[in-house]
This record gives C-alpha cells, structure tokens and sequence, in this order.
C-alpha cells in the first residue's frame, strides 16, 4: 500500500462532522443513502481505507502534493470534491438497486448482471478515492473540504440510470478540462498531471456506459468542454435543496436552469427550450441560445420566444447538427450577447440560463 501515514493519521482523527439531515422518508426504503455509508465514508479508518482501495483496483495518489496552492486551485479542489460525493451516492444507489432486482433494473441474464456488478463496485470504489483525493488535498492546503449532501437522481429504469451517468460523466470530463486550465494559469501546474489521470478514467467508464447503451465507445476525437461554474450548477441539480452542509464554502456561480423539452436528434432541427423566472418579468430581455460542442468555438442561434407568461418562458431555436456535426455532448445555454463567444468559460460569462445537456449519437 502507498498512502502515506500522515494521510492515515488525518483520515483516522479528523472525522467530517455529518450535519446534513438523514432521512429521504419517499425513498428510504430503496436507497442506502445518505452518508455515511456502510464503510465508513466519508470518515474512515486505515482499514476502511484499505478496503477501499482493495475494490478500486488502486490507491490515492501517493506523489507528494506542492507546499500551496492558488485560491482558484482550492475551488477547483472543492468542486471537484462536490462532484465525486455526488458519484458515490449515485453509485451506490445504482449498485443497490441492480443487487436488489429493484423494479425496473433487470438484467436479461445473469452473466450481464454479474459483469455490471462486478463493474460498477469497481467505479463506486474508485468514486471514493476521487472524493478522499480531493478532500485530502483540501485538507493538504489548510483549505476547508467539502462535506456531502443529500442527493436525489430523476432516474426509475437501468437504462435511464446509465444514460444519466453517461451525461454527467461527459459533463464531468468537460468541467476538469476547465478545471485543469485553471490549475494551469494559476501557478498550480502541478496538479494538472491529477486531473489528466483523473479524466482518463471518466473516459474508460463513459466508454462501458456507452456500449451498455448500443453506442460505440469513443464520443467524439475531442470530448467537448466545459465552463467551472456550469459544472457547479449542473451537479446542484442532484441536490436535495438546503441538503448541503457547506456549499457555500465554493466560491462560484450557480445559474438558474434551462429544460432542454425537446429531445435532439441527429439533424438540423428546431428544439424548444424552457427557464423559470428569478423574478416575475413579462417581457424577456433579447437572449440568444448558445451551443459548445467539443473543442470548436461556441455556435450562437436566435431564441424565438413561444411564451412568457412572467414565471416561465418557452422558446425555439435552431439546432444545427448537420453544419457542425455536433455529436457528442453539446452544452446550451441561453446568453444576453451575440456574441461571438471564444469558448465554455465566455459562454458562461453571458449565461442567464443554463447549462442544458444535450447528447447527440
Ligand atoms: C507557492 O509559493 C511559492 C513561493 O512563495 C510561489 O512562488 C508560488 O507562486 C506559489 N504558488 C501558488 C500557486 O500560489
Ligand atoms: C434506484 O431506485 C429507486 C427506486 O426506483 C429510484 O428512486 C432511484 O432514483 C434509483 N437510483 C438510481 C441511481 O438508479
């Protein structure tokens, strides 16, 4: 085994104070969650730890950290963090609901389910030396960690539970591309080696989820990126609402969503599109819907209003698969500016609504 002893040490003396509240009464009964988990996360001793490691097929990263880190490192360290609590809970409860033949999470045999365990204990064990990674180099840093939330997944059915975890892990890869640019471009190149390593094994299981799905593995050449704040945004939208413990401790912005209504297909087509209002407001200001697909500059349609009645706005816009072969993931938003946008990150600099995922092929 290669953590280090003072790694243990903090694992086994500073347990995280667990303040988020415990019951989901709707679901208790179908999901094992929230936390702490049977293993003992998110505070663990070393044999836990270990067990941990033993089912991840692997161990933390064990090459020492830099001495400091840049403010914009904490946060990505932070969101980061945010993101994996979300991946265990979700994990978990997909891991649950296949062991327990939930309705709607049959296998057509037994050898398939038996590979689909064997697979998704793997993830979920390597979910949890992610989030004990990040934490602990939060911790490395004298910055504060993240504590989880209570998480709630709009999911009944294998097949929709794997589409989602095919969405979220593109989306995931997308926000650590940002976060290692970040990392870059604020003195901490160190820890860009991490998060490439990190990414590469989002890959491999976006790749399974994928087959799973009748799809071929590989998305795109280039998997398309993502902008810090969207990705805060999108993983709140598994929170159960005023769940989380210390959110506030990430300093980055959230956006109010946008409901992509019509499901796109593989061509040029109108898609209709929908946001709620912050504040009542019966006259929409001039939006524009923004596309960002892969590593191509951002496309930017025209909005039609459909309807707006002061809470909730409808609109279409076009969307120009063929032009730009947008396969793949393809992150909307809706924008105050035309434009042009460079990339993700100056999307979401004019972004009123958003991120809306979108998954094409
Ligand atoms: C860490 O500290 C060193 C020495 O003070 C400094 O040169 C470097 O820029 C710091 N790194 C970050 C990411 O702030
Ligand atoms: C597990 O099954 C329950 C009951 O159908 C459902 O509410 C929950 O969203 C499912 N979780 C996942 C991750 O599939």
């Amino acid at each position: 085994m290669h953590f280090s002893p003072s790694l243990i040490a903090l694992l086994s003396v500073v347990p995280f104070s667990l303040t988020a509240p415990t019951v989901r009464t709707d679901e208790a009964e179908a999901a094992p969650y929230p936390l702490p988990l049977p293993d003992g996360l998110p505070s663990l001793n070393p044999e836990q730890l270990q067990q941990i490691e033993k089912q991840a097929h692997g161990t933390l990263p064990g090459l020492p950290l830099p001495t400091n880190i840049s403010a914009v490192g904490a946060t990505n360290l932070q969101l980061i963090a945010f993101n994996q609590f979300i991946e265990v809970a979700f994990y978990t409860e997909l891991l649950y609901n296949v062991t327990n033949t939930v309705k709607g999470y049959e296998f057509p045999n037994e050898v398939e389910k038996e590979f689909a365990l064997r697979s998704l204990e793997t993830i979920l064990a390597q979910e949890k030396v992610h989030t004990l990674t990040a934490n602990e180099a939060l911790r490395h840093f004298g910055r504060p960690t993240i504590k989880p939330c209570v998480y709630s997944f709009p999911v009944t059915t294998l097949q929709d539970a794997i589409v989602l975890a095919a969405t979220f892990t593109s989306h995931l890869i997308g926000t650590l591309q940002d976060i290692t640019e970040r990392f870059a471009a604020n003195n901490d190149n160190a820890m860009t080696g991490l998060i490439a390593a990190t990414i590469a094994n989002k890959g491999a299981q976006s790749g399974w989820f994928r087959v799973f799905l009748d799809k071929y593995p590989s998305e795109v050449p280039t998997l398309t990126a993502s902008d810090v704040n969207f990705g805060f945004t999108y993983a709140q939208s598994f929170v159960v609402p005023g769940s989380c413990p210390n959110i506030n401790e990430i300093k980055l912005k959230t956006f109010s969503p946008l409901d992509i209504v019509t499901r796109p297909e593989p061509r040029t087509h109108k898609i209709k599109i929908s946001w709620t209002h912050v504040h009542d407001d019966k006259k929409e200001e001039l939006l524009w819907l923004a596309y960002v697909n892969q590593l191509n500059v951002p496309n930017v349609v025209p909005l039609q209003i459909v309807s707006c009645d002061g809470r909730k706005s409808v609109a279409v816009a076009i969307f120009p698969y063929e032009e730009f072969l947008l396969n793949g993931l393809t992150i909307a938003a809706v924008v105050n500016r035309q434009g042009p946008f460079a990339n993700a990150v100056s999307v979401a600099q004019s972004a009123v609504y958003g991120p809306g995922l979108i998954v094409v092929e």
